[in-house]
C-alpha cells in the first residue's frame, strides 16, 4: 500500500528526480482505481465540464460542479494529493471571492490544494490563496479558460517574445507561492528552460518530456473520448468499444429473453 502524499513529496522528488503522476478524476469509482494503482496527485479539473458533462468548453462550470465532484473523489479516499480547479469566474474577479472559492474547495470539497491559470495576472491571487495556507498549483502555457483570447487551443510560447512572457509568468507563479505548475501546451525546449529555471515541480501536458511530472484527462488515457484526441495524449486502453459491445450484449439477452436467468432472480 502506498503513503499518503503531500506537498512536501512534490518537492523531494523534484529534487531527486523522480517524475511525478498526476491523472484527472471526477468521481468516486475511477479515483478508487487509479488511486490502488499507485497515481501521485488526482486533479479534479475542470475538464470535467468537456468529458463529463458535454460541453464544448471548461467556461461554463460552476464552483457547484467543481465542489460536488471533489467530494465524490474525496469519498474514495485517496493516497494521492488532490488539487481542485478554480472553474472560470470563482477567482478572475476580486481577491476576496478568489479566497472564498479556494477556501469552499478545501473545506467543503476535502482537496488539500487548488489551480488556477494564469501567470503574472494572478500572482497576487496565488498570494492571496496562499497566504491562507492554502497550497496553490500554477497552470500556464495554453490555459482552457483563455479560449477565446489566444482565438482557439493553439500552442502557446512560440517565438521569442511568446517565449520570454511565458518564463516571466512561470516566475510569478513561483515567486506568488505555488507549489507546482502546469505547462500546458507550450513547446519542449522551452518547458525544459522552466523546468530548470524554477525550484517548484513543473507538471506538463502537450509540454515535452523534460518536466518534473505529467498530467493527463483520465478520458483521454482510457480511450473514453471518441471525438477527438490531442497530438499529446496517449491512449493506454481502448475502452469506448469494450463498453459498446457490453451495453449490445446487455440489450440482445433482454430483448432475447436470456437475462435474467434463474440465478439472477430471487424465490
Ligand atoms: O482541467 C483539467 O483537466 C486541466 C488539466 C488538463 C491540466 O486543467
Amino acid at each position: 500500500m502506498h503513503k499518503a502524499k503531500t506537498v512536501l513529496d512534490f518537492h523531494r522528488m523534484k529534487a531527486e528526480g523522480e517524475k511525478i503522476t498526476v491523472l484527472t478524476s471526477y468521481d468516486f469509482p475511477m479515483t478508487g482505481l487509479i488511486d490502488a494503482a499507485g497515481i501521485d496527485m488526482i486533479l479534479v479539473g475542470d475538464s470535467v465540464g468537456v468529458v463529463v458533462a458535454g460541453f464544448d468548453n471548461t467556461l461554463p462550470v460552476t464552483m457547484e460542479d467543481m465542489i460536488y465532484h471533489t467530494r465524490a473523489v474525496m469519498r474514495a479516499r485517496p493516497k494521492a494529493f488532490v488539487v481542485a480547479d478554480m472553474p472560470f469566474l470563482s477567482y478572475q474577479t476580486d481577491l476576496n471571492s478568489a479566497r472564498l472559492n479556494a477556501g469552499l474547495l478545501i473545506k467543503d470539497g476535502g482537496a488539500a490544494a487548488v489551480k488556477i491559470e494564469g501567470g503574472v495576472n494572478v500572482a497576487e491571487t496565488i498570494a492571496a490563496i496562499t497566504a491562507m495556507d492554502i497550497p496553490v498549483m500554477g497552470h500556464i502555457g495554453l490555459t482552457p479558460q483563455s479560449l477565446h483570447r489566444m482565438g482557439g487551443y493553439k500552442v502557446q510560447g512560440k517565438g521569442d517574445a511568446q517565449a520570454e512572457k511565458l518564463i516571466e509568468d512561470a516566475r510569478a507563479v513561483e515567486a506568488a507561492g505555488a507549489f507546482a505548475i502546469v505547462l500546458e501546451g507550450i513547446p519542449m525546449g522551452l518547458a525544459q528552460r522552466i523546468t530548470a529555471e524554477l525550484t517548484i515541480p513543473t507538471i506538463g501536458i502537450g509540454a515535452g518530456p523534460h518536466c518534473d511530472g505529467q498530467v493527463l484527462v483520465i478520458h483521454d488515457i482510457l480511450g473514453l473520448c471518441s471525438k477527438y484526441s490531442p497530438k499529446f495524449v496517449k491512449r493506454y486502453a481502448e475502452l469506448a468499444p469494450i463498453i459498446g459491445e457490453a451495453v449490445a450484449n446487455y440489450i440482445a439477452d433482454v430483448k432475447g429473453g436470456t437475462f435474467p436467468e434463474e440465478r439472477h432472480c430471487f424465490k
